[in-house]
């Protein structure tokens, strides 16, 4: 392994994929491991809205994409994305398993919150993560002894309750106790494939992080999340998660496996 700060960052002649990648954060990730230099293959349930992200990163970042349809909800489609993306690129060795999310359109409050609603959350949330580092991690497993690194997108709601004022003062519904659930499940299994296949030199990480926006959020609800967060803001897309997920993917992270790396402004440390 080189001594060079530079090469221990450079994704040249890797493959990166992110489930999920053709928009906000997952995007934001693909746009990193593009920077760096690897060839990124990005999925989206829309078969179209995948192609063209995947088109806009070759533009940009002058490298190898390719865009598939993924829902993680169907492990079939999973497998078929795992067979195409090794018949692009012939090899994978960073996945990030970033679909999911925490609105809707639901009530959150557990009691009013119909169960077809949070049989969903944890379907795309904890499951669908599960089975795409099954589908992939076969990948990575057969190119032992070079491995991989996955990375798996959780939440500072799998870490810490949160204070439902934050919601009822920032004009929103709050954020679901199943997507809750479904993260902290991110995290624990993270940590225990992290420890499965070390043997295999696949390391395994989360990231959790903290609310981005405002995006379409109320100017009141940033501001109620600003105040209860160290750093005094939300998360910002395009500038805060790009380097986290740079840090796991490469070869700066080597002796890293099983942690939650926290990109939350501080908002999970304080009470
Ligand atoms: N935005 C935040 O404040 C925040 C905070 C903490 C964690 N996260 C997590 O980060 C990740 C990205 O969040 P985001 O806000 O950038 O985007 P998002 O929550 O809008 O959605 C993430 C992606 O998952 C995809 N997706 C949803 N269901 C899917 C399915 N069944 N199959 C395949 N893809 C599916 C969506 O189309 C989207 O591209 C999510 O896992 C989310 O839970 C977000």
């Amino acid at each position: 392994m080189s001594d060079s700060i530079r090469d221990l960052w450079d994704l040249t002649g890797k493959t990166a994929v992110v489930i999920g990648g053709s928009k906000l954060l997952g995007y934001d990730m693909a746009a990193a491991f593009a920077e760096a230099g690897a060839t990124v293959v990005v999925s989206s349930r829309n078969a179209a809205s995948a192609v063209s992200a995947a088109e806009t990163l070759a533009e940009k970042y002058n490298v190898a994409t390719l865009g598939l349809a993924v829902n993680v909800q169907d492990y079939a489609s999973i497998e078929n994305a795992a067979a195409d993306a090794i018949a692009f690129a012939g090899r994978i060795d960073v996945l990030v398993n970033n679909a999911g999310g925490g609105s809707g359109n639901a009530s959150g409050d557990l009691l009013q919150r119909p169960v077809t609603v949070i049989e969903d959350m944890i379907a795309t949330n904890l499951t669908g993560t599960l089975l795409c580092c099954k589908a992939f991690g076969a990948k990575m497993i057969e190119q032992s002894p070079s491995g991989g690194a996955v990375i798996n997108i959780a939440s500072i709601a799998g870490l810490v309750g949160r204070d439902r004022r934050m919601y009822s003062n920032g004009g929103v519904e709050q954020q679901p106790i199943d997507y809750a659930a479904a993260k902290a499940g991110v995290i624990g299994l993270s940590r225990d494939l992290a420890a499965a296949w070390a043997q295999f030199a696949v390391r395994v990480n989360s990231i959790s992080p903290g609310g981005f926006g405002p995006r379409q959020l109320p100017n009141a609800f940033a501001d109620e999340y600003a105040t209860r967060t160290p750093l005094g803001r939300m998360g910002i897309d395009g500038q805060d998660i790009k380097s986290s997920a740079l840090f796991l993917a490469s070869e700066a992270s080597a002796y890293i496996t099983g942690h939650n790396l926290v990109v939350d402004g501080g908002f999970s440390s304080w009470r």
